[in-house]
């Protein structure tokens, strides 16, 4: 019941794989002729071969033999050529589903809200984007169409063997449940040993990229022998379950070589004797040598077929399923409008990013347009939360948000983000230029625009003194800036978008003096004029804000100006005390 209702499952999953052939039907049906020519054309050469040697070799027909010979270097000439072009265009097809595979996966996968970022590894998107999608292609080039050229040809050939002399075919056969049986134990080592090949795959990838991108750590910790320990027990799991697969193959091939000998062996054998009684010609008995090769090739490769079949069935299952996964409500409204002010209002707002586990406890303020707003908190007191909800990172389950004094799942989402621009606590750079990191490929602003800001900013020399200017390649995340200089960057992008809100997540690393005053300068210049949320952790913006709120454990315990905070005694005075006494 379990293997049927998987059979069936395998099926709607083939059927769902066909409809991205679809836009290539014509190329698709040029395969299947082409596979039919094939099948049809390898088994008539043993067939000329018999005929030639009957009737024109044997009666010493020289004008005969030279007619069929050629005919028979024609064919062979003409199958080449068909095969060449059978291996390309299933290729090609092959290669044009799984880009759009791969292209319909990735769209899906930018949709994905971030819960879906918080509960899987970034490996998995991963792995389903760039490898599986791979065993896919060979469904096409060597699986499905393959299969069904070799059963064809199979079949053909066997009804060719039974038309010329049906004893010498059962003779022939006589091996085949032999055959059968080596060929299903085969098939099912190998599918164990290649999903085992695949973990230990997927195993090696998510340790080689972890641990690499957290080079610095082990190196600094000494950890490198600890770590050479650990990899090569992982990488000899991964030998193994190769070797596994490998062994299969190595008894397999030699098995049916065996059998396909012993095959030849009983043929010649009563062939020969029915020859001398005349019951069959001596043509009959070579085209059925011809014919146990051709026999026994397909043979041996249809269990290997089935394999790769069954492999990119698996692959495509595990695609099918990121692309089943829901990209998570994404309740929209449709309202823009030229402008925003700014004004932003929470209302009794609950959250929690999963089950029960507030993090936001009925929060209420409301900043008017225009002013700065400080945050200020415990780590985990939530306050970059507010921010994921600003943004509709993550929806709220009670209470309401608004801005301008409408609910912001009533935005256009596209529009609500476009007038945000957000400063995170920890900069996120991609390995491209300075420009392109700063402009986010939005071709809606301009050089000057970056300059200007840059400018503006007091990045601007930082800047010009890197090789290349904006054109620098800041490499994976960053990692040739300083710490405060990726910040800067991020300070321009946010800043050259001229948002109607700003949203500041200060960095809770402390930098060098004279990054600060550069920061602390870059701060001020990109709040001023529009409402902006600052998460400070720097006394200088908090003393510049307009108003402070005091977050603890998710609720809001306190708010007013630094003064007024200072005075009432309560935790804020506790909370300066302890992060800025010190220091000031
Ligand atoms: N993606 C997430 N999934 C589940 N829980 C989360 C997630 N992000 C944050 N949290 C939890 O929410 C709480 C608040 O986190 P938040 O990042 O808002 O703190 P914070 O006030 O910004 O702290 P810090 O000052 O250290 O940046 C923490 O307890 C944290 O564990
Ligand atoms: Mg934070």
């Amino acid at each position: 019941m379990k293997e049927q209702s998987k059979g069936i499952f395998e099926l709607t999953n083939l059927s769902r794989l066909f409809r991205y052939v679809k836009p290539y039907r014509s190329l698709f049906y040029i395969t299947v002729l082409l596979t039919l020519l094939i099948a049809i054309l390898g088994p008539l050469r043993p067939w000329l071969t018999q005929y030639t040697l009957d009737n024109y070799i044997l009666n010493s027909d020289k004008k005969g033999l030279l007619v069929f010979s050629a005919l028979l270097v024609g064919i062979l000439i003409l199958q080449s050529l068909i095969q060449f072009f059978y291996t390309y265009q299933t290729n090609r097809l092959g290669q044009y589903v799984i880009r759009d595979l791969r292209v319909g996966l990735y769209k899906h996968i930018l949709k994905f809200r971030m819960t879906y970022f918080d509960r899987t590894p970034i490996g998995t998107p991963v792995t389903r984007t760039v490898s599986d999608i791979e065993t896919i292609a060979d469904i096409f080039s060597d699986g499905l169409i393959v299969i069904i050229g070799d059963i064809l040809q199979l079949i053909v050939i066997i009804g060719c063997m039974i038309y010329l002399d049906w004893r010498l075919t059962l003779i022939c056969l006589s091996t085949v449940p032999l055959l059968i049986i080596a060929t299903n134990i085969f098939k099912n080592k190998v599918k164990k040993a290649f999903s085992e090949v695949r973990t230990q795959v997927a195993a090696l990838n998510v340790f080689v990229q972890e641990h690499l991108s957290g080079m610095r750590i082990l190196q600094v910790f000494n950890r490198q022998n600890e770590e050479m320990n650990a990899f090569k027990n992982i990488n000899r799991e991964h030998m193994k379950a190769n070797i596994k697969s490998i062994w299969a193959y190595s008894v397999f091939f030699p098995v049916v070589e065996i059998l396909s000998a012993v095959s030849l062996g009983l043929v010649v054998w009563w062939g020969v004797g029915d020859v001398i009684d005349d019951r069959a010609t001596f043509g009959t008995l070579v085209a059925f040598i011809m014919y146990i090769n051709l026999l026994f090739r397909p043979m041996r490769e249809l269990a290997d077929k089935f394999n790769t079949l069954q492999m990119g069935m698996v692959s495509s299952e595990r695609i099918f399923d990121v692309l089943d996964t829901p990209t998570g409500q994404r309740t929209e409204g449709k309202h823009t409008s030229s402008n925003i002010d700014g004004t932003i209002e929470f209302k009794d707002v609950w959250f929690a990013y999963k089950g029960d586990d507030w993090v936001l406890k009925g929060i209420s303020f409301k900043i008017t347009a225009g002013e700065t707003i400080a945050v200020v908190g415990e780590t985990g007191a939530g306050k970059s939360t507010i921010i994921n909800l600003i943004t509709r990172m993550y929806d709220i389950q009670k209470g309401s948000i608004q801005i301008d004094g409408i609910n912001i799942c009533e935005y256009d989402l596209n529009f609500l983000r476009s007038k945000i621009a957000l400063v995170l606590q920890d900069v996120f750079l991609f390995s491209d230029s300075v420009y392109n990191n700063i402009t986010l490929d939005d071709s809606k602003i301009s050089p000057e625009q970056v300059e200007e800001s840059a400018k503006l900013v007091g990045a601007k020399e930082f800047i010009d003194k890197l090789p290349g200017g904006m054109e620098y390649n800041v490499r994976e995340r960053g990692t040739m800036l300083s710490l405060g200089q990726r910040q800067l960057i991020s300070f321009i992008r946010a800043y050259v978008r001229n948002p109607s809100i700003l949203i500041l997540d200060e960095a809770t690393s402390s930098i060098d003096p004279e990054s600060e005053a550069l920061i602390t300068n870059a701060t001020h210049v990109i709040t001023k004029g529009r409402t902006s949320l600052v998460i400070a952790h720097r006394l200088s913006t908090i003393k510049s804000a307009s108003r402070i709120l005091v977050l603890e454990q998710g609720g809001l315990i306190e708010s007013g100006t630094h003064e007024e905070l200072l005075l009432a005694n309560g935790r804020y005075k506790r909370l300066y005390e302890i992060q800025f006494q010190l220091t000031t």
